[in-house]
């Protein structure tokens, strides 16, 4: 038996949170749930093409997710027009993997279906408030991971896009989104031409409750996975963000780059542009 061969669920488990642990330590590193422990974001592919019946599986894997009161409320559009995709593009040159990947589309949150349907058969819809929009952003995560959890099973690799919701008018204009429909993130498809890493996660200490919501140690939590992170992987100083306000940090882990990045406001116009789509946020 081999190295590779002997490792267990639990060496995946430490690879993922940088933490000792004797879970799954009897379980083969093999199957699915290894494939989740081991999962990554891509964001470099080769110019192999998705097969077409191989991307219909997918979305029927993605379409197979749980969805709240089975009202099925994600959509997606696939982005086939070469000008389309450029103009995308275009508007998020920081990210060129959204020009360069084999396949790009775009996951929706849609509460207009289930709308239309309560006009065809005569019912009032009566939910017109922040659910009908949270409800709508959740079958489309779900979705979108589903997705995303079965093109990894293939081999095939995925980058999520937040940042299509920096320019959700554009992006709006140029899907046709209706009322009630909303971009909540584009996605990324093809062949990894890397192998790219493993992303470090919080420990589950900070994670995981019971009984009650507890962060009572929270700081220590996050300096321990700061120096965990770091010892796995420095971020180099030329990476850092915003050294003209902040400077640049001795010691710069995980939740100061978190903390510089979110200290930017963006996305200001999402809250404008889905109250114009005429949800109801109340
Ligand atoms: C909803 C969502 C939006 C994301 N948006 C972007 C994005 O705009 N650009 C990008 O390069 N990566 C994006 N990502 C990828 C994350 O950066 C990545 O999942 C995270 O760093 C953890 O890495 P891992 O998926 O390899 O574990 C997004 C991921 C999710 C789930």
């Amino acid at each position: 038996m081999t190295r590779t061969e002997a490792r267990t669920i639990a060496d995946l488990i430490e690879d993922r949170f940088g933490l000792a642990t004797e879970a799954g330590r009897g379980m083969a590193a093999e199957g699915p749930l290894a494939r989740i422990l081991s999962r990554r974001t891509h964001r470099r592919y080769d110019s192999r093409p998705v097969p077409e019946d191989l991307l219909e599986v997918l979305f029927a894997c993605a379409f197979s997710a749980s969805a709240k009161s089975d009202l099925q409320q994600a959509s997606v559009v696939v982005i086939r027009d070469a000008e389309k995709r450029r103009r995308i593009a275009d508007l998020i040159p920081s990210m060129p993997w959204i020009g360069n990947a084999p396949v790009f589309m775009i996951w929706l949150g849609d509460s207009r279906r289930i709308r239309r349907i309560c006009d065809m058969r005569g019912k009032p819809f009566a939910n017109d408030h922040l659910d009908a929009f949270l409800n709508a952003a959740v079958d489309c995560g779900l979705a979108m991971q589903t997705f995303i959890l079965a093109a990894e099973a293939t081999g095939l690799g995925c980058c999520p896009i937040s940042v299509v919701r920096n320019h959700v008018d554009q992006i709006g204009e140029i899907l046709e989104l209706p009322d009630w429909v909303f971009p909540v993130a584009g996605l990324c498809l093809g062949w990894p031409a890397r192998e790219g890493f493993i992303s470090m996660r919080l420990p589950p200490s900070v994670t995981v409750h019971t009984d009650r919501y507890d962060d009572s140690c929270l700081a220590e939590e996050i300096g321990g996975y700061d120096r965990r992170r770091d010892a796995r992987y420095s971020i180099p100083a030329e990476q850092q963000r915003m050294t003209d306000k902040y400077g640049v940090a001795d010691f710069y882990g995980w939740s100061e780059d978190k903390a510089r990045q979110v200290s930017v406001t963006e996305r200001e116009k999402l809250g404008p542009y889905v109250r114009r789509k005429r949800f109801c946020l109340d």
